[in-house]
């Protein structure tokens, strides 16, 4: 029997992700029959434009959640610690954008595309991966079922929009206050972030690498499957860009792979576009990421490093696939599959 439409909430609707949530929702015509805002005390009763009419910021409480079925969250760690629990009491299948949940192990950590069958397992709250393990899994789950991943190296290069809306005002201001010659004083960021890269994103952990490097290796694993004995290590930099995430990524196959038959895999591959042709100077950058929906690749070439290695190059509008479009994806994947 076919469910009803659901009732759905979007959970951190006035920050930088929900407000791209909010758009896709309208871009992808997801179906609903209600919808709520949510967010903290010190909004509620701002207003939101949605399709064109006026909505009223509601404080998520515990008891907003009573006969919700999805929730798209992006309120942060503590938030969601805090109320998916509730949420899901309630009966609402919570999807959280923040790392409160993701290493759970009752909780699927799902990229839409990508390992969909995991959604199934769902006990009322599924995760969303870290914005720079999204971009690379729509790459990486096609080339594993080819040839299988032995040993990954990756490198970001991260927007500070992945910060939230402070940093990104924090890049304008530290621009024009250094183009004018003034001081700044630094604030979302360890160091002035303009005309820098910063080789920190989140916390420092006991074996030396940062939590986010640590996002994306643990993740990675849970998300393809791959085996504890697969060396995996990532090196994550903020650098002075708004949008979009790059990474420098180097595989190591089982089996031999050329790079004509990754980019043939590539260009088959569902949320992925190469974009590859180095006599003319083609690849992607940051820029031409923003504000679209695939995963760009290229410079994809042998590895003059490893036997059976490629390195490439990988770029994605880390507000879109890295949060809000893999958010909604799985709010349109949960209701297709009927799992609410
Ligand atoms: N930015 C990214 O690329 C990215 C990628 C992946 C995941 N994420 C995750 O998504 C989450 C949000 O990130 P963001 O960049 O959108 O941050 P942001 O711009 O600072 O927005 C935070 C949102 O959470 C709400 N909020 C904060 N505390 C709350 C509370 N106690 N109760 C209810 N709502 C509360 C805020 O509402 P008010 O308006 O009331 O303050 C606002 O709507 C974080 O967990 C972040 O790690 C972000």
């Amino acid at each position: 029997m076919t469910k009803e439409l659901p009732n759905i909430a979007v959970l951190g609707a006035t920050g930088v992700v929900g407000r791209e949530i909010l758009k896709i929702l309208v871009e992808n015509n997801v179906p609903y029959k209600s919808i709520k805002f949510l967010a903290s005390a010190r909004s509620a009763g701002s207003k939101i434009e949605f399709k064109g009419e006026e909505h009223t910021v509601i404080e998520a409480t515990p008891e907003v959640f009573e006969g919700i079925n999805i929730v798209l969250a992006s309120a942060g760690g503590s938030t969601s610690l805090k109320l998916a629990p509730e949420a899901a009491k309630r009966g609402a299948v919570f999807i959280d954008n923040s790392s409160a949940f993701r290493m759970e192990k009752d909780v699927p950590l799902v990229i839409a595309g990508v390992n969909d069958d995991d959604l199934k397992l769902h006990k009322g709250i599924i995760a969303n991966p870290n914005c720079s393990t999204s971009q690379l899994m729509l790459v990486l789950k096609p080339l594993d079922n080819h040839a299988k991943i032995k040993r990954l190296i990756v490198s970001t290069y991260q927007a500070v929009s992945g910060a939230g809306l402070k940093a990104i005002n924090e890049l304008t201001e530290n621009t024009k206050a250094k183009m004018q010659g003034e001081e700044f004083k630094n604030d979302a960021f360890k160091y002035e972030i303009a005309f820098n890269v910063i080789p920190q994103i989140d916390v420092f952990c006991e074996n030396g690498y940062t939590k986010e490097e640590m996002k994306v290796t643990n993740e990675t694993r849970k998300i393809l499957h791959l085996d504890k004995s697969v060396p995996i290590s990532c090196t994550a930099v903020r650098v002075p860009v708004y949008k979009g995430h790059s990474e420098a990524v180097t595989i190591e196959f089982e089996k031999e792979i050329t790079p004509e038959k990754v980019k043939e895999i590539l260009n088959n591959a569902w949320g992925v576009e190469v974009m590859d042709d180095i006599s003319n100077f083609v690849y992607p950058t940051p820029r031409h990421a923003a504000d679209k929906d695939p995963v760009y690749v290229g410079r994809i070439r042998k590895s003059i490093a490893f036997d059976n290695g490629i390195d490439l190059f990988c770029v994605a509008d880390n507000l879109r696939i890295g949060a809000a479009l893999n958010t909604v994806r799985l709010a349109q994947k949960v209701i297709e599959m009927q799992l609410y």
